[in-house]
């Protein structure tokens, strides 16, 4: 029998770092093929040329039957839920989203000898840091059910490679931002909390902005931050993956760019790129944001050969350009409110034995609104709900 396709299985493909990283996968000829739920993803983000699947990555047997029809030889996992706040008053969700689904792969990966991991962790899980430049051996100190997650994550991606010789570049990542070089996609959070895009929404619409907290001890008072575009992030991934494939041994890696921006340097930078007067206001902080985080990045430069080579200005530009010619973003934001009670439906059921009888819960106007959705933007779905 010939022997199959080698892919690499994205989830988590369909949003912002998972994305702009796929983008980069295929432009280095590697088969991708994207399984995300949709949950804050979008069909739209998408490249072209990779497979996408809808369906939760916590769903073992949609897993078990992925690994069957491809021949699965990396997985790099962006799935999860990314917002602090949040897991502060939702910390069973953040557990079962970023550690459960860790586990499900984990487990999928295992039974079918698939032994290439990269995973996306972190700059929180190092909590607050007195050193100026955080290297990977660091004390970690979590701060919040967030960045908990992450660090539980990334411990049972570590205990999984003696017994079952899976090997992983775990990326902590510092604060990213940006879009693609050709702002063609860049980042759509259905809710922005990140500081350069809501800085640059703010400009845009000419409304007024918070800065979390000015009682930090930080020269000026505010949280400090190390900031990388999304390019220079998604091309270290496709570096870790080929590093994996190649025999590389497991790495835990910081990507950042060692510069230390505080959050009043970022908005007052946008309003020189952007040439416009922001309108900001100073507010208590926010639970669980450390005072300053800033990266040492010697490890990545030394094991992956990478480097970051776009600057502050550059991320501020390209998120601008990226809005300002894509006003309605990846437009689906409205469509998406309907097609997600539909794959909500489906995806309560997760973990039935049947996943064909799962499926078929899906009302037929439902399946039916899926698939306008889908053919609209012509991609490959192997949802059964679509293959009606
Ligand atoms: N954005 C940052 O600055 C940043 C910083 C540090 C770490 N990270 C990590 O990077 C990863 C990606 O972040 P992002 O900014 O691209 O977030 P994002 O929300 O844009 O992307 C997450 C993607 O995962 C999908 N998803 C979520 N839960 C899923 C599930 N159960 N099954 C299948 N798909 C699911 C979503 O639909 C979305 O497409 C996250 O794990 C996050 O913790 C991000």
């Amino acid at each position: 029998m010939a022997k199959k396709e080698p892919y690499i299985l994205v989830p988590g493909g369909a949003g912002y770092i998972g994305s702009h990283t796929v983008k980069l996968l295929i432009n280095r000829g590697h088969n991708v093929l994207v399984l995300d739920n949709l949950s804050t993803g979008h069909v739209g983000a998408v490249d072209e040329k990779a497979k996408l699947i809808v369906g939760d990555v916590n769903n073992l047997h949609l897993l078990q039957k992925i690994f069957k029809k491809y021949n699965i030889v990396g997985v790099m996992n962006f799935a999860g839920k990314i917002i602090v706040p949040e897991s502060v008053h939702n910390p069973i969700t953040y557990f079962e989203e970023n550690v459960n689904s860790v586990a499900s792969l984990l487990r999928a990966m295992k039974q079918f000898n698939c032994q290439n991991f990269v995973f996306s962790s972190s700059a929180s899980v190092y909590g607050t840091s007195d050193v100026e430049k955080i290297t990977e051996d660091a004390p970690t100190h979590p701060e919040s059910p967030y960045a908990f997650s992450k660090y539980s994550a990334e411990n049972l991606i570590r205990f999984c490679e003696r017994p079952y010789g899976i090997r992983h570049v775990i990326f902590r990542y510092f604060n990213v931002a940006g879009s693609y070089d050709t702002c063609e996609i860049g980042e759509a959070h259905p809710q922005e909390t990140h500081l350069i895009p809501t800085t640059v929404i703010n400009a845009i619409n000419d409304t007024q902005m918070t800065i979390f907290g000015n009682d930090y001890n930080t020269p000026d008072k505010t949280c400090v931050r190390d900031y990388i575009h999304i390019m220079d992030l998604a091309e270290a991934h496709v570096k870790g993956m080929e590093y994996l494939l190649n025999g590389g041994s497991s790495q835990t890696i910081n990507l950042g760019s060692e510069n230390g921006y505080s959050n009043l340097q970022i908005v007052q930078t946008a309003q020189e790129v952007l040439k416009k007067q922001i309108n900001f206001v100073f507010g208590p902080r926010r639970e669980g944001d450390p005072a300053k985080i800033v990266a040492s990045n010697a490890k990545a430069k030394e094991i992956l050969n990478w480097e970051p080579t776009r600057d502050l200005e550059t991320m501020i530009r390209s998120d601008f350009t990226w809005r300002q010619t894509h006003p309605k973003l990846y437009n689906d934001f409205e469509e998406k409110k309907v097609s997600q009670q539909d794959l909500q439906k489906v995806l309560k059921v997760r973990g039935a034995k049947n996943i064909s009888k799962m499926y078929e819960e899906v009302e037929l106007k439902q399946q039916e609104h899926l698939k306008d959705l889908y053919k609209q933007n012509k991609k490959f779905c192997g949802n059964k709900i679509l293959s009606k």
